[in-house]
C-alpha cells in the first residue's frame, strides 16, 4: 500500500512548499579551523549506519499494542472517556495513538532533514557546513527508519499544527541562527526526550532500537548548535539576543502544545475538548511536559540566551530546575545505550547461529 494511504485524516495533502529567501554562502577561504567542531565532523563521518543492516526489519508489531509500551504511555488512560469504551475500541485507540505519536517523529525528521541542508547553504563557516552535510545523511536515514516503523503500524498521521507553525517560521526565518535556534536547540532538545521514552519503555526491540540509533545521532545534532551558537551569541547586539529569547520561550511554547494531539482525537471521533481538558488536569502527563525539557534549557542556558524573558518563561513553566543538568553526560549515555543495542543484537543473533 501506498504510504499516503495509510493517513488516518482523510484530505491529508500530499506534499507542502515553503517559500524560501535567504543568501546561500559560499566561504573561499576554505580554512575550517573550530578543532571541536572538525572533530565533531569526524564523529559525525565515523558513526554513519545503514538502517538495512543494524536493524531486524523482520520483526513484527503486535496490533494491539504496537511498541509494548506501559499503558500509562497513553495520556487519555485514565479519562472517563477512554473508560466507556470497549476493549476493543480502547485497544484502536493504543494503536492509533502510538502511530500518531511515531508520526510526529516521522514529519520532524523530514523537518530536520530541510533544516539541515538550508544550514549547509546558509552558514559562513566551513567547519560548519562540512558538520552539517553529515546531519543531511543523518536525517535522511532518521526519515528512513521511522518511515519503516510507521509501515508496520498500519496507520500514519500527518504534521500536527504547532510543530508546523515553528518549522514554517524556521524555514522562513532569513538569518541563519535561527534555523539552528528552531531546529538543533528547541525541535531537536525535545524530541530527545520523546524518543528516550520509547526507548527505554518499549518492549518491542526494533521500536525501542530505532529510538536509541536516531538518538545516538541527535546528541551530535544537539551538540552541533550548542558550539555553533555559543561562539556567534556574544558578537550580536542585546536588542539581538533579546529577540532571539523571545523566539524561544515562543516555540517552547509551542512545542509543549503539540503534545495535545487534537487532530488525533478528532479523527477518533473523540470529544476533543473533553480529552484535551484530561491532558491538562493530569498529574502524570504534566510531568512528563515537564520532563520534554530536560535537554533544552540547559542547552539554551549554555549558548548564552540566558536573560529574564527566558528565564521568567521557563520558571513558568515550571522547568526552571533543569538549567544544571549535564548535557554531556546525557549525550554519553545517549551513546553507551545505542551500543548495548549492538552487544544485544549481536548476542542474539550468535544463540541463533549456535543453535542452527
Ligand atoms: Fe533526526
Ligand atoms: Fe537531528
Amino acid at each position: 500500500m501506498a504510504f499516503a494511504e495509510l493517513y488516518g485524516i482523510h484530505g491529508t495533502p500530499k506534499s507542502w512548499s515553503v517559500p524560501q529567501d535567504f543568501e546561500a554562502y559560499f566561504n573561499w577561504e576554505f580554512a575550517p579551523e573550530r578543532t571541536k567542531l572538525l572533530s565533531l565532523y569526524e564523529r559525525g563521518k565515523t558513526m554513519q549506519w545503514n538502517a538495512n543492516d543494524r536493524l531486524d526489519w523482520s520483526q513484527e508489531l503486535d496490533p494491539e499494542n504496537p511498541q509494548q509500551l506501559p499503558p500509562e504511555a497513553l495520556p487519555i488512560l485514565d479519562a472517563p472517556v477512554y473508560k466507556r469504551l470497549s476493549p476493543r475500541e480502547q485497544m484502536e485507540i493504543r494503536r492509533h495513538h502510538q502511530a500518531w505519536s511515531t508520526s510526529q517523529f516521522l514529519q520532524g525528521e523530514q523537518g530536520a532533514l530541510i533544516c539541515a541542508a538550508k544550514i549547509v547553504q546558509q552558514v559562513p563557516d566551513l567547519d560548519s557546513k562540512f558538520y552539517a552535510s553529515t546531519q543531511v545523511v543523518d536525517e535522511a536515514r532518521h526519515v528512513e527508519v521511522y518511515k519503516k516503523l510507521l509501515e508496520k503500524f498500519g496507520v500514519a498521521y500527518p504534521m500536527t499544527r504547532p510543530l508546523k507553525e515553528l518549522l514554517e517560521q524556521v524555514l522562513r526565518d532569513t538569518r541563519w541562527d535561527m534555523t539552528y535556534l528552531g531546529m538543533q536547540i528547541v525541535i531537536e532538545g525535545l524530541a530527545l526526550a520523546a524518543f528516550a521514552r520509547i526507548r527505554d519503555q518499549a518492549q518491542n526491540t526494533l521500536a525501542a532500537a530505532v529510538n536509541a540509533y536516531v538518538m545516538e545521532d541527535e546528541a551530535r545534532h544537539v551538540a552541533f548548535g550548542r558550539l555553533s551558537l555559543r561562539d556567534y551569541y556574544p558578537h550580536l547586539t542585546q536588542a539581538e539576543r533579546d529577540e532571539r529569547e523571545q523566539f524561544l520561550v515562543e516555540a517552547c511554547y509551542l512545542m509543549r502544545d503539540r503534545f495535545d494531539a487534537m487532530e488525533l482525537w478528532q479523527a477518533l471521533g473523540l470529544p476533543v475538548a473533553e480529552c484535551i481538558e484530561h491532558l491538562h488536569a493530569s498529574g502524570a502527563q504534566a510531568a512528563f511536559r515537564k520532563r520534554l525539557f530536560t535537554r533544552i534549557v540547559p542547552t539554551v542556558k549554555d549558548i548564552g540566551l540566558w536573560g529574564e524573558k527566558v528565564r521568567r518563561g521557563y520558571e513558568q513553566m515550571g522547568v526552571l530546575e533543569f538549567a544544571d543538568v549535564d548535557i554531556q553526560a546525557m549525550q554519553d549515555n545517549d551513546e553507551r545505550v545505542a551500543r548495548e543495542f549492538d552487544d544485544r543484537r549481536r548476542y542474539v543473533d550468535a544463540t541463533i547461529a549456535a543453535a542452527e
